[in-house]
């Protein structure tokens, strides 16, 4: 008999435009419940599909009398009690309940922003039956506020200003909180949102990396027929290499990968990865080394926005190429590609109404295969579309993908053309960085520090200072090194290293590398600058 499949508790979450809505996503996902995040103005429609068990409205830069602000569907609130459903506002979430249900919100007095104390009132379902009478410090961001509550709610917490913090209609099961529990600075924030998940709406903590592993290798062998082909670009990163990986342990070796090697990667880099994809995860790859084809179109190029397009159109025509030779291999077409879009991508790509983000590919866009010609009218396999960047370390963990190659720092798409300011090709500038790159991280390893830091690498400058080596004079060439915390990439700090460790990669970096008398260390954040240097 087929078990049947157990879906997992759904929480729901519209999103208004709240700079946190993805984090309410990942806090809610942290606790084992699944959550996802669709625009706040989709159908009623839309929002029913999902089947969610609890739907929180996020909250979001509007005012609720905007002309534009936006708003859930008619019917929601009639659908939400019918079905048993429990819904929460947050912030502005808040606010759109009060006035849609026929409360008062106004423009506040006194503008609440940043931490504020709330205390309980009396017995609550959100709090809990014992919390009356605790205060608590929050994170507050809110302009307007709920002045007279619709019927049948009741204020359960109140700002020191005296504003509403909580309120909730115990019947109906609707809830709201003026402030924002997911963020850190709300201590008691996250105690509020389990208690509330699992005490007060009844959801179940059954959402595993596991599942989701094995519902999405159902999905890829119900979407590929049996005599279909798919392929798929590595890039030697977490995501196109957990991706496939996922692939492959759904459909095997109808699955084909590419690794370029343009010429562009670093030291020992074609060999590593390879021995990863190869030696650890089985996967069938085929490396082509491309690198004269790349570095003769690179040739005398110094505009950096014109080296990546070189590089963008080249890796096209080797992939169509691929796509070629395994057409005529398996006598078929392949069908799909699999690309390693993660949910911040997704979400960023339809930005709610209302709001400045446009879509946010930009970076991105570098990693992905951007631009393929249209007549190979690929399909596309999205399998990490529904996780953030830790969670598909997790799954990676589970497919056996080697601990190491999850933490890897990030490496752009075009490679050392990016940390070789101007002609790539000229003198041997490619060989030195190499060298000079692998003794800055050997060392960065070696200090234990790698973890710590969110990406480093070695930069050549195309210019040469005076020098004394030896007893002699010499005339040769400054590389800068750059190690940079971050979250996302977006903003970033440098990193502060030690003295000592300093002192030590800058001797073994002019000691062992030709053609180096000086090393400088990049001390900006960004921004004002970027990460990398082109
Ligand atoms: P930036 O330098 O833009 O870097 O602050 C942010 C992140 O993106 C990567 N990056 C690139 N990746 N092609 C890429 O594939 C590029 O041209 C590029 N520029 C930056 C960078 O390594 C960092 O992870």
């Amino acid at each position: 008999m087929e078990t049947p499949t157990m879906k997992p508790d759904t929480v729901l979450i519209l999103d208004y435009g709240s700079q946190y809505t993805h984090l309410i996503t990942r806090r809610i996902r942290s606790l084992n419940v699944f959550s996802l995040v669709i625009s706040g103005t989709s159908s009623l429609k839309s929002i029913t599909s999902y089947n969610p068990r609890v739907v929180i409205l996020s909250g979001g830069p509007h005012s609720v009398h905007a002309l534009d602000a936006p708003s859930f569907p008619d019917g929601f609130m009639e659908w939400a009690e019918s079905n048993g459903v429990h819904v929460l506002g947050i912030c502005y979430g808040l606010q759109l309940l009060v006035q849609k249900l026929g409360g008062v919100v106004v423009e506040g007095e006194s503008k609440e922003y940043g931490k504020m104390e709330i205390e309980v009132k009396g017995k609550s379902e959100i709090f809990g039956s014992e919390s009356g009478g605790e205060k608590q410090m929050v994170w507050m961001s809110h302009g307007d506020e709920a002045v007279k509550l619709p019927e049948g709610f009741e204020v359960v917490a109140q700002s020191a200003q005296g504003a509403v913090a909580a309120l909730e209609n115990r019947k109906k099961k609707i809830y709201g909180l003026q402030y924002h529990p997911e963020v850190t600075h709300s201590p008691k924030g996250m105690e509020t949102l389990r208690h509330f998940l699992f005490d007060v709406c009844g959801v179940s903590a059954d959402w595993k990396m596991e599942d989701l592993m094995e519902e999405e290798i159902k999905v890829i062998n119900q979407t590929v027929a049996s005599d279909e082909h798919v392929i798929c670009a590595l890039s030697g990163g977490v995501d196109s290499t957990v991706a496939a990986t996922l692939v492959h342990k759904a459909i095997g070796d109808r699955l084909h990968c590419i690794f370029v090697d343009n010429g562009l990667l670093r030291y020992k880099e074609q060999e590593r990865v390879m021995d990863t994809f190869e030696r650890d995860l089985h996967l069938p790859v085929t490396c082509v080394d491309a690198s004269e084809r790349f570095l003769s179109e690179l040739k005398g190029v110094v505009d950096p926005e014109t080296k990546r397009k070189i590089i963008g159109k080249e890796f096209i025509n080797i992939f169509d190429q691929f796509a070629q030779e395994l057409e005529k291999k398996h006598g078929k077409k392949p069908a799909f590609l699999v690309q390693g879009t993660l949910y911040p991508d997704v979400i960023e790509s339809c930005p709610p109404p209302g709001t400045d983000r446009t879509h946010s590919h930009t970076i991105k866009s570098h990693h992905n295969v951007g631009g393929l010609p249209k007549d190979m009218k690929l399909k596309l396999i999205e399998p990490l579309k529904l996780l953030f960047k830790d969670e598909v370390r997790e799954l990676g963990r589970i497919l056996n993908v080697p601990v190491g190659f999850l933490k890897r720092h990030p490496f752009p798409g075009p490679g050392l053309a990016v940390r070789v300011l101007g002609d790539v090709t000229q003198g041997n500038a490619l060989e030195v960085l190499r060298q000079v790159d692998e003794i800055f991280i050997q060392s960065i390893r070696d200090a234990g520090l790698y973890d710590s830091i969110w990406q480093a690498f070695a930069v050549f400058l195309p210019v040469r200072s005076v020098g004394v080596q030896g007893d002699k004079r010499t005339h040769s060439h400054v590389v800068a090194l750059r190690a940079v915390t971050s979250q996302d990439g977006m903003t970033a700090d440098w990193f502060n290293f030690e003295h000592k460790f300093l002192d030590d990669v800058s001797r073994k970096i002019c000691n062992s590398v030709q053609g180096v008398n000086r090393v400088v260390q990049d001390i900006t954040s960004k921004p004002p600058s970027t990460i990398e240097w082109e």
